[in-house]
């Protein structure tokens, strides 16, 4: 059985994608992955299969959704990373799913979970990238993990994001009771500025046993992953992703395979 993680936070900018990308990157070294994009950005899609998402017209999560079945729109990355790819058509997933199942029915939420069932047994994990909002992709996304990583830009409005994302969690758990916190990740850290580490310290006093004790920095070759990706002529790729094997080993101890 594949172990499902996702990305999340109402807020954009906080990371998500980038993280979820890495992530991915990560456990596909040694393990099966298959990194599922819900956003209609399509920005994991671009991350990890170095192509345009326009590119995967027609063959994307949203075909998959509307066809209760993923098999034909897995894009192969290498021998362990797999990508179910997103575009900007995917905006339009909540009016797919209501037209196809009313306004009342819990089965909008279900059906990521659902379509990823079957393919349980060929991953190790599946990792999930999510928009910034809590729409119906967000609760598709939550609803198909065992865990969430609630991510943290030390900022206000990110502050006063994390207990609505929360409540949103313990919405989705009655759909899917197993759906653990992992924990909540500070990142975008500036080491220059007061009030990051004030934001830092308020979130850890009001969650101790949930954050992170690594503290993801703003770093030049972290942000430059979005355009050079993870290629062999991305030379940095060690400088970009070295800050997060601290996240990634206590992300590993707190994830119960
Ligand atoms: N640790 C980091 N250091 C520097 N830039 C980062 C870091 N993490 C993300 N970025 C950049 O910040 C922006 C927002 O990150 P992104 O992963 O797209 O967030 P989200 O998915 O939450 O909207 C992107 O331009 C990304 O390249
Ligand atoms: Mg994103």
């Amino acid at each position: 059985m594949a172990t499902s993680i996702c990305f999340g936070i109402q807020k954009g900018g906080c990371s998500k994608t980038t993280t979820a990308g890495i992530v991915s990157y990560m456990f596909a070294e040694n393990s099966r992955v298959l990194a599922v994009d819900m956003d209609c950005q399509g920005n994991l899609t671009e991350l990890l299969t170095k192509k345009a998402a326009s590119e995967f017209v027609d063959n994307t999560i949203l075909e998959a959704l509307r066809d209760s079945d993923a098999e034909k729109y897995i894009f192969r990355v290498n021998d362990r990373l797999d990508v179910l790819p997103a575009n900007n058509l995917l905006a339009i997933l909540p009016r797919t799913l209501y037209e196809k199942f009313g306004l009342r029915s819990r089965s909008v939420y279900l059906q990521l979970r659902k379509i990823l069932q079957p393919l349980q047994d060929r991953y190790d994990y599946i990792i999930i990238d999510t928009p910034p909002a809590l729409s119906e992709h967000t609760m598709n996304a939550l609803v198909a993990s065992d865990y969430v990583v609630v991510m943290y830009e030390s900022s206000a409005w990110c502050y006063s994001a994390v207990p609505n994302f929360i409540d949103s969690v313990s919405v989705a758990k009655q759909l899917n009771p197993q759906l653990k916190i992992a924990g909540i990740l500070r990142t975008l850290n500036d080491v220059r500025r007061y009030d990051s580490k004030a934001f830092n310290d308020l979130i850890a006093e009001e969650y101790p046993d949930l954050v992170f004790q690594t503290i993801i920095r703003r770093k030049a070759a972290t942000g430059r992953l979005s355009y050079y990706g993870f290629t062999d002529e991305n030379n940095e790729i060690d400088e970009a992703i070295d800050q997060f094997k601290d996240f990634f080993k206590e992300l590993n101890e707190r994830v119960v395979k």
